[in-house]
């Protein structure tokens, strides 16, 4: 029998949901029940009726899973897939910001461990931050870790201090504004997406800013037929599978080395053993809900 084959045989069996975010290899696109973005990857777990899901995305998303569903069984394909930019908060910094800033709520990008969540107020990804900050009840934002974001954020509610957080994706910033100047010239019909991780510099060259679900979204809108994606390359495969008539430049010096951690055989492992389970303590657990739940009530669009 197939690694496949056999994957779908244990799925069955165990009444398990494979979850993979948007960056995933090829292969685990493809045997995915469900692919997203970490904020449609955070809904969707709420909603799954399935006893098991595995996980497919860095340690942060499994464990978000995780805390929103303290009755399923959560098992992160590889626990070694881990996001750099969740591990750039000192939380004991974060205690003196909050004393420095005292009517400053705290926003927490979802990259970040649940930890930082517990302390934090609200959570939000890059498809809802706007929305967010523009909904808390307060003109004044930590927000963290992602720089970038920060920016972009602060840009597009200049009416609130955005306090910044120094941290970043490196995955984004090898998406240089020369590298999609080059694809722009190139590739002068297609349209730019460009996430918001990226620099301020690179967003400038963009036509649209978007999540990794609002370019799957958009570019099955758009009559446009071509599109550089200015993210991780395993973005460009997201694409071209479902919109095979359309084509997509991806910016292939873009690779997050930490999503790709998971292979096929991971989730086979993941399926046979059951293991490893996302474990949150319970206590951390239950405070790091509280801002992932507001930010699924903020960030629904109207
Ligand atoms: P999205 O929520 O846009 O998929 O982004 C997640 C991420 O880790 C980007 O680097
Ligand atoms: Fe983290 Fe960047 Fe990888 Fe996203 S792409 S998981 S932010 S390192």
């Amino acid at each position: 029998m197939s690694i496949r084959d056999e994957i779908l045989r244990l799925k069955a069996e165990k009444n398990a949901i494979i979850m993979a975010h948007n960056y995933q290899r090829p292969e685990v696109q493809d045997i995915a029940d469900f692919l997203g973005d970490s904020f449609a990857l955070a809904r969707k777990a709420i909603e799954t009726d399935a006893d098991v899901i595995v996980f497919c995305g860095v340690d942060f998303m499994a464990e978000a899973a995780a805390i929103l569903n303290p009755d399923k069984i959560v098992v992160h394909a590889n626990g070694e897939s881990r996001c750099p930019m969740a591990a750039m908060v000192d939380l004991e910094k974060l205690r003196e910001m909050k004393k420095e800033y005292p009517n400053a709520k705290v926003v927490a990008y979802v990259n970040t461990t649940a930890k930082t969540k517990a302390e934090s107020d609200v959570c939000c990804t890059s498809a809802n931050a706007v929305r967010i900050v523009e909904r808390i009840d307060s003109n004044e934002v930590i927000f963290m870790p992602d720089r970038h974001l920060r920016e972009y954020v602060q840009s597009q509610v200049p009416d609130k201090k955005v306090i910044l957080w120094p941290g970043y994706c490196y995955a984004h910033e090898e998406i240089t504004p020369k590298l999609i100047t080059n694809l722009k010239k190139a590739h002068p019909k297609a349209e730019v997406m460009i996430h918001p991780e990226c620099s301020m510099e690179t967003i400038a060259l963009a036509d649209h800013v978007f999540s990794t679900g609002g370019m799957v979204r958009y570019a099955g809108e758009s009559e446009a037929k071509e599109f550089i994606v200015g993210t991780e390359e395993g973005m460009a495969y997201r694409l071209k599978t479902l919109y095979p008539e359309k084509t997509f430049y991806p910016v292939e010096q873009s690779i997050c080395h930490n999503m790709k951690r998971i292979h096929l055989e991971d989730v086979l492992r993941a399926l046979e053993t059951l293991e490893p389970v996302v474990k949150v303590p319970e206590d951390i657990a239950e405070r790091a809900k509280k801002p992932l739940e507001l930010m699924l009530e903020l960030g629904r669009s109207d």
